[in-house]
């Protein structure tokens, strides 16, 4: 039997093409995002609901940089009500991650009544399944549209639109792509972050798409945001910072902080005992100082970049963006080649 192949596309395969701009200066350039109805962000960036991303500090100091954080859920369930609610979080929007089987519900209504989550995010590998369905349901029957769903990951139209139709109010679009994770490795299975972003943003439902999983740039941000993405999600761009959970480290007198995959045997071993299915990896980065100053890097480069396509808003950039494909050769023009070269 001969099977067809999909052309597939993924950051590096593509760039933008530079268009005619009028814009006087960033400050001309709206980078807000809106995540569910009357939610909306100064900066579309959400960080990670990981267990070396984001806690309290990663949580209110995102909120007070205009973006959101995601409380990750490999704690009992009043360890992360107390995440979500502890003093430096005060006022401040804060999400909560649940899954979609044991304590979820419970987890929810904890993190919902008890500490004050405005946003829920089914924090899934495979999202595009039966128990998705049940778990967005009882949400749903719960909170009503008070609590904003976000739901995922999938990678694939299909599984967006089934998201959406089961009452997601924002969809993860991204299987496989994440820097820590080795799930293409371990099952065959997957698709390259930015195909994924270009194909659910074809639908016609009204949830917001987050892209998540290999993002390394803020080119590679405005790439997700051109291709159809309300925000990224955000772990290896923001590993490393200050306000991560865990402690600098030294070697060979350098900084260091660890960042691992949730589905990496040491993340597995700390949060259940034991590993079972091992997807992901775990690994350390350099220390980066606060994340004030990575979201500030990036957000200067996501404003350059609308810029470069003459457009003020993330709305406009979907509309106006224009993708080319690069060759290899291209790839290498693209790098900073002096590297290479002497
Ligand atoms: P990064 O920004 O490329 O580092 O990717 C982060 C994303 O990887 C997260 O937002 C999750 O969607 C995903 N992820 C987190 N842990 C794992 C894992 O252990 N295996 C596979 N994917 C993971």
């Amino acid at each position: 039997m001969i099977k067809k192949f999909k052309d597939t596309i993924t950051f590096d395969d593509v760039l933008l093409e530079p268009q005619y701009s009028d814009i006087t200066s960033r400050g001309e350039i709206d980078t807000s995002s809106e995540l569910c109805e009357g939610l909306r962000f100064e900066l579309p960036i959400i960080s990670s609901p990981m267990d070396t991303i984001t806690e309290s500090h990663m949580a209110s100091t995102m909120a007070d940089l205009g973006g959101l954080g995601i409380i990750h859920r490999y704690n009992s369930v009043e360890t992360q009500g107390a995440l979500v609610s502890a003093a430096e979080t005060g006022g401040r929007i804060v999400g909560a991650a649940i899954g979609i089987s044991g304590d979820y519900l419970e987890r929810a209504k904890y993190a919902v009544d008890h500490s004050g989550a405005k946003v829920l995010c089914i924090d899934v590998a495979h999202g595009h399944h039966a128990m998705m369905q049940r778990a967005i349901g009882n949400l749903k029957d719960e909170f009503g549209d008070y609590v904003c769903v976000i739901a995922g990951n999938v990678a694939t139209l299909e599984g967006f639109n089934d998201l959406a139709d089961w009452g997601a109010d924002s969809i993860r679009v991204g299987i496989g792509g994440g820097s820590i994770c080795s799930t293409r490795i371990q099952t065959g299975h997957g698709m390259p972050t930015l195909q994924s972003v270009l194909e659910c943003s074809q639908s016609d439902r009204s949830a917001t798409l987050i892209a998540d999983g290999g993002i390394k740039t803020s080119g590679d941000i405005v790439k997700c945001l051109a291709a159809g993405a309300d925000f990224v999600l955000l772990g290896s761009l923001l590993a490393g910072t200050q306000e991560t959970p865990g402690k600098v480290f030294y070697n060979q007198g350098r900084q260091y902080k660890a960042y691992r995959g949730m589905a990496s045997v040491e993340a597995q071993i700390n949060w259940r005992g034991h590993a079972a299915s091992v997807e992901g990896v775990s690994h350390v980065v350099p220390y980066k100082g606060t994340v004030e100053k990575t979201i500030n890097e990036l957000s200067r480069g996501i404003r350059s970049g609308l810029s470069y396509s003459g457009c003020r808003s993330i709305a406009e950039l979907q509309t106006r963006a224009r993708f080319i494909r690069q060759t290899p050769a291209g790839q290498f023009e693209s790098s900073t080649h002096i590297k290479s070269r002497f």
